[in-house]
Parts: C-alpha cells; structure tokens; sequence
C-alpha cells in the first residue's frame, strides 16, 4: 500500500466564541489516486476539516502530514499549498485580483513561472473551464458560476498533485456541471470533494467519507440505490 500523501489524524478545532467544538476527532487520508467523496449535513465540519488540512486554522490537538513531514506552524505548510489546489465553498474568499487573467496567473507566476508562461497557462486553463474571452473582465463582476469557474482555473493553473473541492456545483449550470465532471475525470491527480450533489459525487469518487457532528467516518455510499431527484426535474425517484 503507498503511503498517503496527506492524512490528518484526530483533529480536533473549536471556533472562537463558540462552546460546540467543529471537530471533534476528525480524520482524513488522501492518496496520490485517492477520489474521495466527503459528505455530510450543513454545519458538520466539512469545511473545517479542509480548512485544518490547508493550514488556514490550526487545531488544538490531532496531526497533520503532507508527503511524509508532519505540518505543525504555518511555514511547514508552504509545500502542502502549492502543491494542493484549494477551491474555496465561496469563490469572493479565493479570488482578489481586479481581472479574470490576473486572478489565474497569479499562482503560476507566484511558483515562478515566467509572465509569459504564467498568462500562457492562465488562457489555457481558462480555455478549459469554458470561459475562453473573460481574460479581461472584472472579476467581482461576475456571476457565481463563473466566478466558481474562474477559480477552479486558478488551482487548475498551478498545476497541483491533488485538489480539495468544497461544493464546486454550487452555482453551475447543468452544462456546466458537465463539463466540470468532465475536466475532473480527466486529471490523473488525488481529488478530495465536499459535495452535496450525490450524483455528481457519485460520478467524480470511488470512495466516500461522511462527516457528523466533527468526526469522520468511511461511508458505504452505494452508488445508483439512493433516492433523488434530478436537478431541473422535480419527482424523486430510486435507480436500481
Ligand atoms: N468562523 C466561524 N466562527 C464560528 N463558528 C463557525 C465558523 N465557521 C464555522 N463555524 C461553525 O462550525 C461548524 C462547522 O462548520 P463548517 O463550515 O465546517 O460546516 P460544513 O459541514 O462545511 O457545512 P455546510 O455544508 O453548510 O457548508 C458549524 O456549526 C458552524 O456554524
Ligand atoms: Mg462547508
């Protein structure tokens, strides 16, 4: 068995003023060919938990390890960040750049790429992510899937050994969900996605954690049995 490119282990974080702690014992293990699919009710701690894996809040007790070194003080997560895209719930936390292009050459230029090869990678992912022409608008004037787009192109941007995705659906039209699916399924990197969206889920992972009350546990998500509905229709039904 390889070993993980990143585990966090009994994690515990409780917000200040607040008393309910957001994790309480909380684990993840993410392998180079992980598709993990993370589920769980509204306020379960899913959020948390990748917020602790990217160094963004440090727990008060559990550890973390990204390629076999044991993260503790915010410098130890240098290497984690750019090499593990992270596509915020809320793109207006991710994107800060006046411009689309700005936006999407800031990593590649912040890994050291050239301008020329940073603007040269931005396009094309751009490209990718369907919104090939929005290099020069302005960013916090988009609409909230292009926005959830321009970001993904910006993580997609610095190239990175695996991606953590906090409810990249939200906003995305049926096509567009598609063609996110699509990029996904293309990328022979580790995926770990927060999502609501079973289906989606159940299209993009092969293996599923769920999440209640701050802990984690590996979940039998049987993929065709569960009853939904689907998007745009409004009758909820079971496939067999
Ligand atoms: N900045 C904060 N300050 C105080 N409490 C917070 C903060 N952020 C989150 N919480 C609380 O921590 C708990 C876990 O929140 P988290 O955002 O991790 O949930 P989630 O599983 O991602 O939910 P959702 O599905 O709604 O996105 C919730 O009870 C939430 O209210
Ligand atoms: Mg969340």
């Amino acid at each position: 068995m390889t070993t993980p490119l990143l585990s966090l282990t009994d994690i515990h974080y409780t917000y200040a003023g607040t008393t309910m702690p957001a994790l309480t014992g909380a684990n993840l293990e993410l392998f180079p060919t992980s598709r993990l699919g993370v589920l769980g009710h509204n306020g379960s701690g899913k959020t948390t938990l990748f917020l602790a894996a990217m160094g963004i809040l440090t727990p008060s007790k559990g550890t973390i390890t990204y390629a076999n070194s044991q993260l503790k003080v915010e410098k130890d997560f240098i290497l984690l960040r750019s090499e593990i895209g992270y596509l915020f719930q809320r793109s207006d936390d991710q994107l800060f750049s006046p411009t689309v292009i700005d936006d999407v050459a800031f990593g590649p230029l912040n890994l050291g790429k050239t301008p020329e090869q940073a603007l040269r990678i931005a396009a094309e992912k751009l490209s990718l992510v369907g919104l090939k022409g929005f290099e020069n608008r302005i960013t916090h004037k988009l609409s909230g899937g292009e926005k959830k787009m321009v970001a993904l192109a910006s993580v997609l941007a610095m190239q990175p050994k695996a991606l953590l995705l906090d409810e990249p659906t939200n906003d995305l039209d049926p096509d567009t969900r598609e063609r996110l699916i699509h990029i996904l399924k293309n990328l022979d990197i580790a995926l770990c996605i927060i999502s609501h969206d079973w289906d989606f889920l159940d299209r993009t992972c092969t293996s599923f954690l769920s999440v209640e009350n701050g802990e984690t546990k590996a979940t039998e998500f049987i993929p065709h049995t569960h009853i939904h509905t689907h998007q745009g229709g409004n009758v909820t039904h079971k496939h067999e």
